[in-house]
């Protein structure tokens, strides 16, 4: 039974958690969305700034929230791949410090195996193997969660993520960022059905298509025509039923390959995790289908879907559990395949 404090600042929320196993002790997010608002998207450097202006309230505050001393606190973590790499480096930094400070083991996580460990906040009992479709800014994949550190990439994109794509689409219809939750918002009142889109297939040489993987960066240009299209053809433009299309595409899409892939690995639970698990599209297709297949399909509560420290404290406090932990001598990492995972850790048991 591990307590971990754990560190996130791969990208653009900087927080802190503290978890006893899979329980929440106390969890600080603080967002850098509106800074990054006015650039249309995440600028690295400002990124980094803002994390090293923030992370001690944030520490501060995960310590008060949880009412623990140091004393109790078995490990502290932080996410060191993959990420933005300056980013990364200031609570990598902050960890290793405090785990100099405080004598106590360090615990490197991937950031893709925090949000599968998101699930488990949630339903405590969950055991693998299961199938976790992971769909962020950043990623999406489709990953045989085999035990803790052993994994299997089944399927991912080819160019953008699907949150990605939600955030371009956004962009060329300047909706703001994040594009996610604003596309979400106005498909309510859109017609899905309104322009027939791509579902992002990957061809494969021999003919047919890919099964697993995705290519949403000729979807977003299918929506670019038909936007330029439109344009000429009439002065105003339906955005509702445009994103309404544009999502239903993409969460069709995601939930064909999702089941597709549990069924043909004999897994009986789908676990979804990412940003765009927040997507209603998504959460209506997949649990519809799910049913359908007779499949459990789990979404973590939103607060745990988007970027937050206690899935990386719930990963690390597993990890320690086995005897798992990260040398002080680890880097930071832009990219890192979520199979190498291990080579983050060395073992002690
Ligand atoms: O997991 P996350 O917080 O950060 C990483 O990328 O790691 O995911 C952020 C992504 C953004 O691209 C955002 O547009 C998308 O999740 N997102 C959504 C929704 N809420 C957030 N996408 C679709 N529908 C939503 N409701
Ligand atoms: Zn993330």
């Amino acid at each position: 039974m591990s307590t971990v404090l754990a560190i996130e600042t791969s990208c653009d929320e900087t927080a802190v958690a503290i978890v006893k196993n899979r329980q929440i002790c106390s969890s600080v997010v603080a967002s850098q969305i509106p800074v990054h608002r006015q650039y249309g998207g995440v600028v690295p450097e400002i990124a980094s700034r803002q994390h090293v202006e923030t992370i001690n309230n944030c520490l501060e505050k995960a310590l008060q929230d949880a009412q623990l001393e140091w004393a109790s606190i078995d490990g502290i973590a932080a996410t060191c791949a993959p990420g933005l790499v300056g980013a990364l480096l200031v609570g990598l930094t902050a960890a290793k410090t405090l785990a100099i400070v405080h004598r106590k083991p360090f615990v490197g996580v991937h950031h893709l195996e925090g949000h599968i460990y998101a699930t488990y906040l949630s339903e405590p009992s969950l055991q693998p193997p299961f199938l976790c479709l992971l769909v962020s800014g950043g990623h999406t994949s489709l990953i045989y969660v085999k035990d803790c550190g052993v994994y299997e990439t089944l399927g991912e994109t080819r160019d953008d993520a699907a949150g990605e794509a939600f955030d371009k689409v956004a962009r060329l219809l300047n909706l703001g960022y994040p594009g996610g939750p604003v596309i979400d918002q106005l498909a309510q009142v859109g017609n899905p059905q309104a322009y027939p889109l791509p579902e992002g297939n990957v061809g494969l040489p021999g003919g047919g298509y890919h099964p697993y993987d995705s290519s949403f960066s000729g979807l977003k240009t299918a929506v670019l025509r038909l936007v330029q299209k439109l344009q000429q053809e009439s002065q105003s433009l339906p955005v509702n039923d445009i994103v309404a299309s544009f999502q239903e595409s993409v969460a069709r899409s995601l939930t064909r390959r999702a089941i597709a892939c549990a069924l043909d690995y004999g897994l009986d639970t789908i676990a979804i995790g990412g940003g765009v698990a927040a997507n209603s599209g998504l959460r209506k297709h997949l649990q519809i289908a799910a049913e359908q297949r007779n499949l459990r399909v789990l979404f973590p509560p939103l607060k745990f879907c988007t970027d937050n420290a206690a899935m990386i404290a719930c990963a690390a406090a597993d990890h320690l559990n086995r005897g798992h932990t990260s040398p002080l001598t680890l880097g930071v990492q832009s990219r890192l395949p979520i199979p190498e995972v291990m080579q983050l850790y060395q073992t002690s048991q």
